[in-house]
């Protein structure tokens, strides 16, 4: 399969440069800026793309690629810092700004004859710099420019290698999409054959040949990527996959349920469902800090997990959902963020099992996994579902977890989930929910005073779940999901709407 080669000189952007290749079906691969040259002539990719990035390549310790990668033939492509590091490693000069240039310029093309083919002579395009390249290296013509940079773009026909200063990655460059794909199949010659169905079928083949006749273990919430590599091991290894649901007592309404009716049902799969609510609220009861619930939650799921899998019985190994924005910040350089959340999935479970790992997502995105579970026929119920935390409802009742008080939330849930849906929206929204908090307020209904529990409702608008705003939901929806709550869910007497963004709040309010 044909490859594209990214190397990440650190930019906000880089993960998007491999989204944008992708969707040209075209693979990409993101490796950090100092990706060693001999595992880049192994890896033979049609062209690669050095990212941008927030450095200067004057300062030292600038980060710069192998100079060798210009002598291998690969058609090379710079974007910003990218650019700037063609320029300086091949002997232009680079200059620090005055002033740095940053959002929207017009790209006026002089030369359309290979990356700028077919998308007019001129045309918006997103900047974000502060140096710029001043002197071009031998070989090297300009081939755009915009009013503030003279040098745009640029190409040695020689080297097969361009730059340009501006982000043809993200949506503000209105045709850099095809400036990308320009490079990718008129350059590189790239074959567009990174799609679902090849990637099914070599999935398929991959699992069965490493698996042999093994049995495979894997946990299965219900959430989009559990479901969609269940599935998919399913088909490559029909009953040798064993998938686990545990209702550990925090899910949503009639969630486990559902899961387990809906993958035994439509895909026959070797389901076993662990009914494990009583351990869970067991160990939760009393338990108000949010870090110590995550903990029992994470805790006891291995425990109950580790004990399924030994009554099983000769599990090799382990299948997780790991997706490739996990793996490229692990691969990274960059320093550890400071944990906000102990975010708990199945994290500890491979060094407590001693499985071998099966991650058939190690190299997709969110939306291709999407796409996978859509040729697999998933419905597009699951397939669009919002994200849930592994510590679900437990994180959404800010005090102690009594039935009460799950029952009281989950019916909540459901009211404002329902309405979101009869409205159209459900799929333009990141994550939808009801928090239940400890606070009880005075109101009335009827002639009788009541004294009863508040539900916040949070909903927001994402990319990636890193950053979020708060949904500017209609007034009438909002409307008609706090009447049918205070009506309809006995124990709530209030209904406020969250509307804080992320930073500086959290998505989840726990
Ligand atoms: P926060 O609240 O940190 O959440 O803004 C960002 C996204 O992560 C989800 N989330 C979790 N997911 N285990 C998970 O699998 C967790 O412990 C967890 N905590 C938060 C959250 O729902 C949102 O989508």
């Amino acid at each position: 399969m044909d490859k594209i080669l990214i190397l990440d000189f650190g930019a906000q952007y880089t993960q998007l440069i491999a989204r944008r290749v992708r969707e040209l079906n075209v693979l990409s691969l993101v490796e950090n800026f100092d990706y060693p040259y001999e595992k880049i002539v192994e890896l033979a990719p049609k062209g690669v793309i050095l990212s941008g990035g927030p450095s200067s390549v004057y300062q030292t310790g600038a980060p710069l690629p192998d100079k060798r990668i210009f002598e291998t033939g690969i058609p090379i492509f710079g974007i910003c810092y990218g650019l700037q590091v063609i320029a300086h490693l091949l002997g232009g000069e680079v200059d620090r700004s005055a002033h740095q240039e940053f959002g929207k310029a017009m790209l006026v093309v002089d030369d359309s004859k290979d990356i700028f083919h077919g998308i007019g002579d001129v045309s918006k395009v997103w900047m974000s710099h502060a140096d710029k390249v001043t002197k071009l290296p031998a070989g090297f013509v300009p081939i755009a420019h915009t009013d503030n940079s003279p040098i745009a773009a640029v190409r040695s026909e020689e080297r097969k290698t361009f730059g340009v200063q501006f982000h043809p990655e993200v949506v503000h460059t209105s045709k850099g999409k095809e400036i990308l794909g320009n490079f990718v199949f008129k350059v590189c010659g790239c074959k567009a054959d990174w799609e679902p169905g090849n990637f099914i079928e070599d999935t398929v083949r991959n699992v069965r040949a490493a698996v042999g006749n093994d049995k495979v273990i894997c946990a299965m919430s219900g959430g989009v990527d559990s479901a969609v590599a269940a599935v998919l091991l399913h088909k490559a290894i029909g009953t040798q996959l064993h998938a686990v649901h545990i209702d550990n007592g925090v899910m949503r309404k009639d969630e486990s349920r559902k899961v387990v009716e809906y993958f035994r049902k439509t895909f026959d799969i070797n389901l076993h469902y662990v009914d494990a609510t009583s351990t869970f609220l067991e160990k939760l009861r009393g338990v108000t800090d949010p870090e110590k619930k995550r903990k029992i939650i994470g805790n006891t799921f291995i425990e109950v997990f580790e004990k399924v899998a030994h009554e099983i019985s000769d599990v090799k190994f382990l299948a997780q959902g790991t997706l490739y924005p996990d793996v490229i910040e692990s691969q990274s350089h960059k320093g550890p963020s400071a944990k906000i959340k102990t975010h708990h999935n199945v994290g500890g479970l491979p060094e407590v099992m001693k499985l071998k790992l099966i991650e058939p997502f190690r190299l997709l995105f969110k939306d291709e996994v999407r796409q996978v579970g859509r040729a697999l026929g998933i419905s597009e119920e699951v397939i669009t579902r919002h994200p849930f935390p592994g510590p679900g409802l437990a994180v959404r009742i800010l005090s102690d977890i009594t039935p009460e008080k799950l029952e009281i939330l989950r019916d909540a849930d459901e009211i404002f989930i329902d309405e979101i849906k009869k409205h159209g929206i459900y799929t333009d929204i990141w994550q939808a929910f009801a928090v239940l908090l400890p606070v009880q307020s005075v109101g009335v209904m009827g002639d009788e005073r009541t004294y009863e529990y508040t539900i916040a409702l949070r909903a927001v608008t994402s990319e990636d779940g890193m950053t979020a705003d708060w949904a500017q939901m209609p007034y009438d929806l909002l409307a008609k999901v706090s009447g049918r709550i205070i009506n309809e869910v006995r124990g709530v007497n209030r209904v406020v709407y969250d509307i804080s963004s992320k930073p500086p709040a959290t998505i989840e309010w726990e």
